[in-house]
């Protein structure tokens, strides 16, 4: 079978970088552009040393459109929307975003969580992939409100690490301000709140209840960790049951039964999840990494959805456990 041809734009920041990992041991993929406009003429091992002996491409600042079966676009919010207004690409080319540009269904992208939406990626030419706490909130909440559990606010917490900040430096990702740091930001404002609520209310049409999430930033580079909690009047083990069941065709997100720790998840595409029921509370702790359940291994998990292929393919990796 002829490889698939495709190209990234956005490919000096983390989430390129990270798409480029992918894609250069994806068996079925041949990476034929990647784009930088700050990169041009550079190998990509150059601008992503790990790459050094992987590959030998360069990066380009034109923008091929053309022979291109698959673009993935990793760009900053605002930029995508006027990055394909200039350069459209055919209806045939599969186009995956990770902004946060086109996450409202109503702009005609598919909203790229697999374990809710496969079957519409499996046939869609224009796909938004999800945010990455966005990721974390929706698969820790998502079978508690497709049975219509939450009758109350639900109180989220979440800690994410510095590389979901991207590449630019910022004062709050400097390493004299991030390390051994921790602060809050975008009380219950968060951006993605928005696409967490759209699928909730895809999954139970009568859901109207606040989500009210602290987000915090956390002295780590790789990782988002979810606490979410609601009254539950059910026991722990039929949540369990209702849980498993929910994830038991998606091969990335599992339901532990014992403690869970982010380093599990920390390189890998997985995200787990652990319930605990105290004082009357149903807890529910979902653990991703945000570059990759939460950005670029989704993104390729969508691909493979999209291309007919093995929803896994390319994406065994290895945690770093420790
Ligand atoms: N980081 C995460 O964990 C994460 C998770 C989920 C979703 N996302 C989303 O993914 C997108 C990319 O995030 P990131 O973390 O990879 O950002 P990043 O590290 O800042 O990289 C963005 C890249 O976009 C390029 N760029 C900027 N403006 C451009 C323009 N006008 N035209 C073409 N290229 C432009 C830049 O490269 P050049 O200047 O070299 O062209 C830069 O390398 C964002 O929308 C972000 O919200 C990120």
């Amino acid at each position: 079978m002829r490889k698939i041809r495709t190209a990234i734009i956005g490919g000096a920041g983390y989430t390129g970088g990270e798409l480029a990992r992918l894609l250069v041991f994806h068996p079925d993929v041949d990476l034929v552009s990647i784009h930088s406009n700050s990169q041009k003429g550079k190998k990509i091992w150059e601008v992503h040393p790990d790459l050094l002996g992987d590959s030998e491409l360069e990066f380009t600042d034109e923008v091929q459109t053309e022979g291109i079966d698959a673009v993935f676009l990793g760009l900053p919010h605002g930029e995508t929307q006027r990055f394909l207004e200039l350069h459209p690409f055919p209806e045939k080319t599969v186009i995956i975003d990770l902004s946060t540009d086109f996450r409202d269904e109503s702009n005609g992208f598919v909203y790229g969580l697999p374990e809710v939406n496969s079957e519409k990626i499996k046939t869609a030419k224009r796909i938004a992939n999800p945010g990455c706490f966005a990721t974390a909130i929706q698969l820790g909440l998502a079978p508690s409100i497709a049975k219509g559990w939450a009758r109350e606010n639900i109180h989220v917490t979440g800690i994410t690490g510095s590389t979901g900040a991207g590449k630019k430096l910022a004062e709050t990702s400097h390493f004299s301000y991030r390390n051994n740091n921790i602060s809050v930001y975008k009380l219950f404002t968060h951006q993605h709140l928005k696409e967490i609520k759209q699928t909730m209310v895809q999954l139970n049409p009568d859901f109207d209840q606040q989500i009210l999430f602290v987000p915090y930033r956390g002295n780590f580079p790789r990782g988002i960790w979810i606490t979410s909690y609601f009254p539950f009047d059910g026991e722990l083990d039929e949540a369990v049951n209702v849980y498993q069941e929910f994830y038991q065709k998606s091969p990335f997100t599992f339901v532990s039964t014992q403690d869970i720790d982010l380093k599990q998840v920390v390189n890998t595409n997985k995200c787990v999840i652990y319930l605990q029921k105290e004082v009357g509370q149903l807890v529910i702790y979902s653990a991703i990494d945000n570059l990759l359940k939460g950005a670029s291994g989704q993104a390729v998990q969508n691909f493979n959805l999209a291309f007919g292929l093995d929803e896994k393919t390319g994406l065994n990796l290895k945690s770093i456990a420790f």
